[in-house]
This record gives C-alpha cells, sequence and structure tokens, in this order.
C-alpha cells in the first residue's frame, strides 16, 4: 500500500502506471504478420483513401481478407477498418466518410445498418486499475436497422437493438434498446423511434 492508499507502486516520476510493462503477447489479432502488413497496404490504398470511389472492389478486398459481408454494401472513402476477419456486415449496410472500425474484437453489423460519417467504434480498452495497463478488447454489435449519427462513438462491450437510432456526436456506454432513440454524453434515451411506413 502506497501514501494514496492504493496498491499501485508509486514510480519516481508519480505515475501510477508503467507502460514499459504493458504485455499484449496473449491478445491474438486473427491472422499472422505478413496477412496483417498486406491488409495494412491495401487499406492504405484502397480504404483510407479517397482514389476508388466504388464499392464492388471494396467488398471483394472486405472478403478476401475474411470479413462476411452481405449483398450491397456502401463504403465511403476514408474509412478505416483494423480487421476485416473480425467484421461482419449484413445485406444493404452503409458505411460513412471516416468512419472507423477499430475492431480489435468481433464487431457486427446487421442488415440496414447506417454507420454515419466519422462514427467511431471502439472494441479496445486498457485495464487502468493495473500498473500494467492490460488490454481489454469487447466485440460491439450492432442490430438490423439501427442507425449511428454522424461522430458517434461507441464503445466496446455494446449492443445497439434493432432499428435504434444513436444521435450525432453521442458517446454509446451502455447497451441501446430495441427502437430507441439515444443522445449524449453518455447517451442517454431521448425517445422512441416509430415507423411510418
Ligand atoms: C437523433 C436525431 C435523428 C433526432 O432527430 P429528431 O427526432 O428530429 O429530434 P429533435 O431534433 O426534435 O430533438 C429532440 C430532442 O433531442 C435532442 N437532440 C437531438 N439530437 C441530439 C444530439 N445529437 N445530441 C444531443 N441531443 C440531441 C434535441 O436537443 C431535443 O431536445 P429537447 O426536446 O430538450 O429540445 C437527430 O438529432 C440526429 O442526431 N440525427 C443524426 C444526423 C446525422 O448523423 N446525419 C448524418 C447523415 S448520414
Amino acid at each position: 500500500m502506497n501514501t494514496t492508499g492504493n496498491s499501485f507502486e508509486q514510480s519516481t516520476d508519480g505515475s501510477w502506471v508503467d507502460l514499459s510493462r504493458f504485455d499484449n503477447r496473449w491478445y491474438c489479432p486473427g491472422r499472422g504478420m505478413f496477412v496483417r502488413g498486406l491488409w495494412y497496404v491495401i487499406s492504405l490504398l484502397v480504404f483510407e483513401g479517397a482514389c476508388v470511389p466504388c464499392y464492388a472492389p471494396k467488398r471483394w478486398l472486405l472478403r478476401l481478407f475474411g470479413a462476411k459481408v452481405g449483398r450491397g454494401l456502401v463504403i465511403k472513402p476514408r474509412v478505416w477498418i483494423k480487421y476485416p476477419w473480425r467484421l461482419a456486415v449484413g445485406d444493404h449496410c452503409w458505411v460513412g466518410q471516416g468512419a472507423w472500425i477499430d475492431n480489435l474484437a468481433d464487431v457486427r453489423l446487421g442488415s440496414h445498418v447506417c454507420v454515419s460519417q466519422q462514427v467511431y467504434i471502439c472494441t479496445g480498452s486498457h485495464d487502468y486499475r493495473k500498473q500494467t495497463f492490460d488490454l481489454i478488447t469487447r466485440p460491439v454489435e450492432v442490430a438490423n436497422g439501427a442507425w449511428l449519427g454522424a461522430k458517434a462513438l461507441v464503445i466496446g462491450g455494446v449492443t445497439i437493438g434493432a432499428n435504434a437510432i444513436v444521435a450525432a456526436g453521442s458517446v454509446v456506454t451502455r447497451d441501446v434498446p430495441v427502437a430507441a432513440i439515444v443522445a449524449g454524453q453518455p447517451a442517454r434515451p431521448i425517445g422512441e423511434r416509430r415507423c411510418r411506413g
């Protein structure tokens, strides 16, 4: 126990963490170095830039790298996908410009899901209670018909229910019920979605 009442060994610079002891060797990225390197380059050339405006080659490449991609995926320029082999997308989804699917753990998008511009799906975290700042990864699921508004941030471990709406700029830290409309930081229910047909 140190003077602050917790069990951290405080370092001389006052830090409660020692990042030099961070060890993520247990984490399995799901593919070897070569495939990850190849994806890195392809992602840079095809997905992260604006040179390839058409969607069919992107769908083909995602499938080639192990993503489960349904029909009709629209994927705009400047999209970051960490590991395609940890991505499943249903039919007729849209992924907007600047979206970032940081899928250290599985990300599943159902069918007719709209991921708007600059959404960040963040599956990684750290155990801040430990001096070693251990890596934590948790999956994210976005069910059929849900809409993530522009610049929404979804934290790992969350399920967005079918037809739910996450308002622009919201930070989702808890599951979102089916057809709920949530907003804010953290996102809280502000209404219920109704369908006019
Ligand atoms: C969530 C959304 C669909 C709600 O639209 P709406 O049903 O017309 O709702 P309103 O504008 O009437 O707002 C209802 C309430 O929610 C609040 N609200 C709406 N959007 C919000 C947001 N992004 N963050 C925080 N609160 C929000 C409003 O301030 C309002 O609060 P009040 O009742 O206290 O005045 C809309 O605000 C939104 O975020 N759209 C996403 C836009 C987008 O991402 N576009 C990308 C193009 S693909």
